[in-house]
């Protein structure tokens, strides 16, 4: 990333704050024109599953109840609460990073485009990207009473088809190993979309794609435009204990590449979690919350001038009759996954309720990108480091970033 950001992080703690004051002020006198206000707004993970799909009856009820969080009852308001929230502030262009569908469903994916649609009649440019859960899904089923069957998912084709006026047939340039393509929204800034979900090589760039990236950012650098990339899976790690399947398996030659550019950040998803991940060059990768998982965050990154600034609001349901009841269920939903999780894998411990408040706490707060509220209990550290386990290593990889926040974040670029 040919950022002053980045060579001033390499610059010594001493004179950093020397440095820091003169890095703000070069950038903004720097001699490359800064950029033109571009709102970018981003949401992820929508996981939308088609009412025709769904009669919400109780064997759904049951799946989603052991699932992990999402709240899957309303996925479909979910959506809708986007567009409104979308259309209520208007930005330059709206990014979904994928499995924008629950189990990559036909019917899902088509319903779910019409809402795309509703957004762009409104005049706000819609791009998407495919997820690890969008394309030739084995487990795609509708479900209707105690039963469930297969249904109908997509294939690499049928999802270009069917988000053509999100990406597909109105991009610069399209990678033609993967779903990965190009767009310019504007004389200054193109955003590159890296499909690292095809079913022949997945949760791995193609060493087409890596080529086809080479090109696209040789000839951003020729134009003078500045990167944004998308991705599903993340380009740098968030939590060492959610690395592998969660960062792309060749994120760090990508990202070689798109640092040989004017990269502002990669917007990713997949995690479910609200985070933002630095590497040592000071690239950041950008992760919102997934749009069901409480309270359902929707991210916006305004750039001007040599400044960027990221801010992730929850989803409010802007429109609804019974918003307050649609925000509560997501969040008792959530909570009481947790609740349940916790007495799944700890029946029978004598500290289970202990053991179920903590988690639901803690984990809700690290969803929710923001921990700048809580501090950790010896007593806390010690029930957990008792029980062991997957889930005490998890617990105690958010103690060690109590206090953070991960909701907004400022920073200059080149
Ligand atoms: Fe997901």
């Amino acid at each position: 990333m040919k950022t002053h950001r980045s060579f001033c992080r390499a610059a010594g703690a001493a004179i950093a704050a020397v440095i820091m004051a003169g890095c703000s002020q070069s950038a903004s006198a720097s001699s490359t024109p800064g950029v033109e206000k571009t709102v970018i707004m981003q949401a992820t993970d929508t996981h939308f599953l088609s009412d025709r799909l769904n009669d919400h009856g109780p064997l759904f009820q049951k799946f989603v109840a052991q699932g992990d969080g999402k709240d899957m009852e309303q996925s479909v308001q979910a959506a809708q609460a986007l567009a409104s929230q979308v259309l209520e502030e208007k930005p330059d262009v709206l990014v979904v990073s994928g499995d924008l569908t629950f189990n990559g469903e036909k019917a899902s994916h088509e319903d779910f485009a019409k809402i795309l649609a509703s957004i762009e009649e409104e005049g706000v440019d819609v791009y998407v990207i495919p997820g690890n859960h969008d394309l030739d899904s084995t487990q795609a089923m509708s479900f209707s009473g105690e039963e469930y069957e297969p249904a109908e998912s997509v294939s690499q084709e049928e999802f270009e088809e069917i988000y053509g006026d999100f990406g597909y047939s109105e991009s610069d340039s399209r990678d033609p190993y993967s779903l990965s393509y190009a767009k310019k929204i504007n004389d200054q800034i193109e955003l590159i979309f890296l499909d690292a979900n095809t079913p022949e090589s997945p949760n791995r760039l193609k060493d087409g794609t890596l080529k086809w990236l080479q090109e696209q950012v040789d000839q951003a650098n020729e134009e003078g435009l500045r990167i944004v990339s998308v991705t599903h899976q993340s380009l740098i790690e968030h939590n060492p204990l959610l690395s592998e399947g969660y960062t792309i398996a060749n994120a760090e030659k990508a990202l070689s590449i798109l640092e040989q550019g004017d990269l502002i950040a990669n917007l990713s998803g997949h995690l479910h979690t609200q985070n933002i991940a630095e590497n040592e060059k000071g690239s950041l990768d950008l992760c919102p919350e997934s749009l069901l998982d409480a309270p359902g965050r929707i991210a916006t990154l305004t750039l001007e001038d040599h400044q960027a600034n990221y801010q992730a609001d929850p989803l409010d349901y802007i429109g609804f009759e019974n918003a307050k009841e649609l925000k509560e269920h997501q969040t008792d939903f959530f909570n009481q996954t947790s609740r349940d999780q916790m007495a799944r894998r700890y029946e029978g411990n004598t500290q289970l309720e202990v053991l179920q408040d903590s988690f639901e706490k803690w984990n809700g707060a690290y969803f929710s990108g923001d921990l700048s509220g809580l501090s950790v209990e010896e007593a806390e550290k010690e029930l957990w480091k008792s029980n062991g386990g997957f889930d005490g290593s998890y617990i105690e990889s958010i103690f060690d970033q109590a206090g953070n926040q991960w909701i907004d974040r400022e920073w200059t670029f080149q």
